[in-house]
This record gives structure tokens, C-alpha cells and sequence, in this order.
């Protein structure tokens, strides 16, 4: 990078270690409050309640789950827009968790965000040259006629035509204004790009572009991305991981490949089964995992596992006890491929994973025998009648 910071962004300087992010036991708990004139603390909303998982320089993390489930948050949090409750993250082998003033403005500059909804997070009343410069303002990089240089280049990188910039938001269309977003989470040569459902809020045949870009940005600037979605078909093509949340946890960390192939977590196996298959024929005869109820309040998680409310595998193995009297921890159940369920062993090779995968019975169970202790040996069934070919990918 120039003097100025403006040469064309180049991969962040290296620590020597591949884990740009690493986030250890991440608590984000907001106080709920009752009283007018005095205030008494009453619970908290635990929006992210012990997190961990690290993030490799150059690749993606998609980060799953339900609306309310606390992936905004934890993006949030990361970026230190939100203060953490507990917990500690280190951000290229420094430990950001408290950092603070001009340290604190120093790493954010290598830490952006690019949010859901491109009409709403783009100033209205300011043009699109100078919203995609305003962090090159806000971090005093440049002179104003190298800054101008810089969002001419950074609208050509996004695939804009640079003579727009003096245009405003409200003449550019959903795609367009996303790219703007783009180009303004790019403008300081960031490291790590928090996404927040990036593609939601825009029209299908567009949403294909941005991914496209987002891919290519990556491989031309080395950046790292985490992917937040609420829709696993979104996430699983362009993420090397994918976390899968629930109520403010993590209960699947796999990688991309290994969640699709062989989802060990009852959630995750739900989710999977939402996805669409193209083939009307094959969709027709498949069997959706329907979740009963609402995510249940995070400021009252159920007790011992909380997907204990809505899960399929407790009701089909006779409603254990464990599942509600003890919180199921992450474990690595395969290498690279961990899961906070007391009995993942049964899901792997079950006839719901294998609707879902389409995998034959003889490919499936590749995780260990049960450790579980619930009494139920692990199965390997015959596909179940009506398995399907695998989604799409
Ligand atoms: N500033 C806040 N104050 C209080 N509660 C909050 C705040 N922000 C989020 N929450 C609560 O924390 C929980 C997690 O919210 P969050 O926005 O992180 O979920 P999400 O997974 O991003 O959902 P969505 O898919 O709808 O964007 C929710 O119950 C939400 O109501
Ligand atoms: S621990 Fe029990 S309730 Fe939780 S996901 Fe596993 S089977 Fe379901
Ligand atoms: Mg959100």
C-alpha cells in the first residue's frame, strides 16, 4: 500500500498465521430492564451465548440459522459495534475484545461490513461517489484528489460505471446499490467483510451477480468473509465453512462439503430438507422436515438442549431425559466436523438425513459409534423409501 493507502488493495499484512479471526466463549447478552425511574435489571436477551470458531485468511465462513437466532449479532460483535458480555476475540493474532480509541478506529479499518438491505444503508442524501468515499474520509486517507481517484477505481472494481458517482442512491437499481455497498465496504483494503445477508432483500436474478462479485473479489484481494444468511442454499455455494445457529449457539461447524454430504445435527438436517430440489419430480416425492413452533425466547433458552422443543430425533427416540436435563457441548464427531447434539451418532445414516442427502445406506455413517449413552445403538438403515438424489449443489 501507497503512503496514502490508496494503491489498489493488496492481502492484509500476515501475522504468519493463517486464522485472521478466532472467537473464544462470545457472550452478547442485552439487559432487560423494567421501571421508569428506577431501573431494575430483570434478565437478559442472550442473542450469543458462548460462541467459538476461528476463521481462516482468504475464505469464507456462511453462518446460518432462524430469524432471531443471533447471527446479526455476533456479526456485530465481531466488528466491536457491539460490546461483548464475556468472551474474547482476536483479530490477526491481537486481541481486540476491549481495544478501544484510536487502536480500536485502527483495526475497524480493516474490518467492514456490507449490510442486508441496499436501500436503507446508503444515505439518501448523499451521492454514490461520496458514500463509497466516506470511509476513506472518515479514516483520513488521501488527499481529496486521490480519494476521487480511489471511488472511480473501487466503481470499476464493483462493476459500476465510474460517471455515476455523482448520482444519488434513488437512481440506481437493488443490484446496483448493493455494488455500491461493495465498493464502500472495500474502500479501506479490509481484511475481513462481515455480510449480512447481502443478497436478501434483492430480486433472484440478481442475486447470483453479487455472489458472483463477492467470489471474485475474494480471490482478487485475498479477503475474508463472513456469511450471513438465514437460507443454507445461499450460503453452501460460497462458503469453504458453514456454522449453523440456534438461540444464540453454534450446533454444527462443518465444512461446506461435509455439511451438505452428511449434516449431523437434527437443525441442520431441517434445514437442509427446506432447500428446493429443481427436478419437480424428484421434490414431489420428498418428505420436508417441518420444524413445529417459533424459536423459542432467548431470554428464556429451554433447558439442556435448546432445540429440545422442536426436535425430531427426541420425539423418535422415545423423548430421552438428557436432552433436557444437560446442554449438549460442540464435539468433534469427524476432522473438521463438530455438533452439539448428545445423539448426532443416530442422525448420521437416519432416513431423515438420508432424504435429505439421498446417500445409500452404505456410505452413510461415517461418524464414530454412539458415545451417547441414551441406549439407542447406532443405525444403518436401507435408504428410506423415496431417498432422493442429493440437492443441487
Ligand atoms: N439491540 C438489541 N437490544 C435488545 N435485543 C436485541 C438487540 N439486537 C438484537 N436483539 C435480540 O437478539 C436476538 C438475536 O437478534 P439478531 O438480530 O442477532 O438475530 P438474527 O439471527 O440476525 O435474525 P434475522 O435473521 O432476523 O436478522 C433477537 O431476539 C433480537 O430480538
Ligand atoms: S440433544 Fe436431544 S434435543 Fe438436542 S438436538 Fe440432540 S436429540 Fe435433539
Ligand atoms: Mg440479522
Amino acid at each position: 500500500m501507497s503512503e496514502s493507502g490508496l494503491a489498489p488493495a493488496a492481502p492484509g499484512v500476515t501475522n504468519g498465521d493463517e486464522r485472521l479471526l478466532e472467537v473464544t466463549g462470545l457472550k452478547v447478552y442485552f439487559p432487560i430492564t423494567r421501571g421508569i425511574v428506577i431501573e431494575r435489571h430483570i434478565g437478559d436477551v442472550r442473542a450469543v451465548d458462548d460462541v467459538s470458531l476461528t476463521l481462516r485468511r482468504g475464505t469464507t465462513l456462511g453462518l446460518v440459522g432462524e430469524s432471531g437466532c443471533g447471527k446479526s449479532t455476533l456479526g456485530r460483535a465481531i466488528l466491536r459495534l457491539y460490546q461483548p458480555t464475556a468472551g474474547r476475540i482476536s483479530f490477526d493474532g491481537q486481541d481486540i475484545t476491549t481495544l478501544g480509541g484510536a487502536a480500536l478506529r485502527s483495526v475497524r479499518r480493516r474490518m467492514q461490513m456490507i449490510f442486508q438491505d441496499p436501500y436503507a444503508s446508503l444515505n439518501p442524501r448523499m451521492t454514490a461517489g461520496g458514500i463509497v468515499g466516506e470511509p476513506l474520509d472518515i479514516h483520513s486517507i488521501g488527499n481529496r484528489g486521490e480519494r476521487r481517484q480511489r471511488v472511480q477505481e473501487l466503481f470499476e472494481i464493483v462493476g459500476l460505471d465510474p460517471t455515476f458517482a455523482e448520482r444519488y442512491p434513488h437512481e440506481f437499481s437493488g443490484g446496483q446499490r448493493q455494488r455500491i455497498g461493495v465498493a464502500r465496504a472495500l474502500a479501506v483494503n479490509p481484511d475481513l467483510i462481515v455480510a449480512d445477508e447481502p443478497i436478501s432483500a434483492l430480486d433472484v436474478s440478481i442475486q447470483a451477480q453479487i455472489i458472483n462479485l463477492l467470489e471474485r473479489l475474494q480471490g482478487q484481494f485475498n479477503l475474508t468473509y463472513l456469511f450471513i444468511a438465514h437460507d443454507l442454499s445461499v450460503v453452501r455455494h460460497i462458503s469453504d465453512q458453514i456454522a449453523v445457529m440456534y438461540l444464540g449457539r453454534i450446533v454444527e461447524l462443518a465444512s461446506s462439503k461435509g455439511l451438505n454430504r452428511e449434516p449431523l445435527h437434527p437443525y441442520s438436517v431441517a434445514l437442509l430438507s427446506a432447500i428446493p430440489i429443481p427436478d419437480p419430480a424428484v421434490e414431489s416425492r420428498r418428505r420436508r422436515i417441518i420444524l413445529r413452533g417459533d424459536v423459542p425466547s432467548p431470554a428464556a433458552p429451554p433447558p439442556g438442549c435448546r432445540f429440545n422443543t422442536r426436535c425430531w430425533l427426541r420425539e423418535r427416540l422415545g423423548n430421552p431425559s438428557r436432552c433436557t436435563d444437560e446442554d449438549p457441548q460442540l464435539r468433534e464427531l469427524a476432522t473438521g466436523h463438530a455438533v452439539a447434539c448428545h445423539f448426532a451418532e443416530e442422525v448420521a445414516g437416519s432416513p431423515e438425513q438420508l432424504q435429505v442427502t439421498g446417500r445409500p445406506a452404505a456410505t452413510a455413517g461415517s461418524a464414530p459409534e454412539s458415545t451417547s449413552g441414551g441406549g439407542a445403538a447406532t443405525q444403518s438403515p436401507s435408504p428410506a423409501p423415496g431417498a432422493v438424489p442429493p440437492p443441487a449443489r
